[in-house]
């Protein structure tokens, strides 16, 4: 079941369902959010609850992915690579992976997407922003939106970057300012994505977890 499904290693699955009908198409929704936003843990929260109330199968699933593409993308931090190579690795692994959360939506199932398309636009927008400038974002959706699907809702976790980077941690001071300005460019990315595009969710994740989990699922509703 599990390889003819495609998933690999991280991926999460619910137990095996059994029934007769055949299940109308699935849902796909992804988590998104600048470092500490807690998008994993959430995602995470979201998934142990839909396998419990929910009739369908349900699938977590995250990018960068657990394949050997997932892997180049994370080597790719490790070499000395050019912002761009780094945003085609990602779009290569997304390409790839897109075609798994196809198919497993196609077969009925909720799948669920510790992150997505929008890390693109944010992330790599944020980085080639001194090379192309505002065309930065525009171009990397030219190149993602053949390859993607478009998930039933985005959830945009947001933090303040201060508070995401004071839960992240282990990096100098130099390093830390350099990520200060990165992750406020990534944000205000994030947030210009939400204005023009109804189907991403704006969650305030700066309070309790139990809260944000509860609008999760309040926006994903019960009938599914
Ligand atoms: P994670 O912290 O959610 O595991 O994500 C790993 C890092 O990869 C995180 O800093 C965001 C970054 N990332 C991108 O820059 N672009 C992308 O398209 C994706 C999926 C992740």
């Amino acid at each position: 079941m599990t390889a003819e499904i495609g998933l690999t290693g991280r991926d999460r699955i619910s137990s095996d369902i059994q029934s007769d009908v055949a299940p109308s198409k699935g849902r796909f929704y992804a988590f998104e959010g600048i470092d500490g936003a807690g998008k994993s843990t959430v995602a995470k929260r979201v998934f142990d609850t839909l396998s419990k109330t929910s009739s369908r199968q349900v699938i977590l699933t995250s990018e960068p992915s657990d394949s050997w593409l997932g892997d180049c993308v994370r080597r790719s931090h490790e070499e000395d690579v050019s912002a761009f190579t780094e945003a085609l690795l990602f779009v290569a692994d997304r390409a790839n992976h897109t075609e798994r959360i196809r198919r497993w939506i196609e077969s009925g199932m909720i799948v669920l997407s510790d992150r997505y398309y929008a890390s693109t636009l944010a992330y790599q927008g944020a980085m080639l922003k001194s090379i192309l400038g505002e065309r930065a974002v525009k171009w990397l959706r030219a190149v993602n939106e053949p390859i993607v699907i478009r998930p039933d809702l985005t959830f945009l976790l947001t933090i303040s970057p201060e508070t995401g980077m004071k839960r992240i941690t282990g990096r100098n001071e130099r390093t830390k300012f350099e990520r200060l300005e990165f992750l406020r460019e990534v944000d205000k990315i994030y947030r210009r994505l939400a204005e023009e595009d109804g189907t991403i969710v704006v969650v305030d994740a700066s309070g309790q977890i139990d809260e944000v989990v509860e609008t999760v699922l309040e926006a994903i509703g019960g009938n599914i």
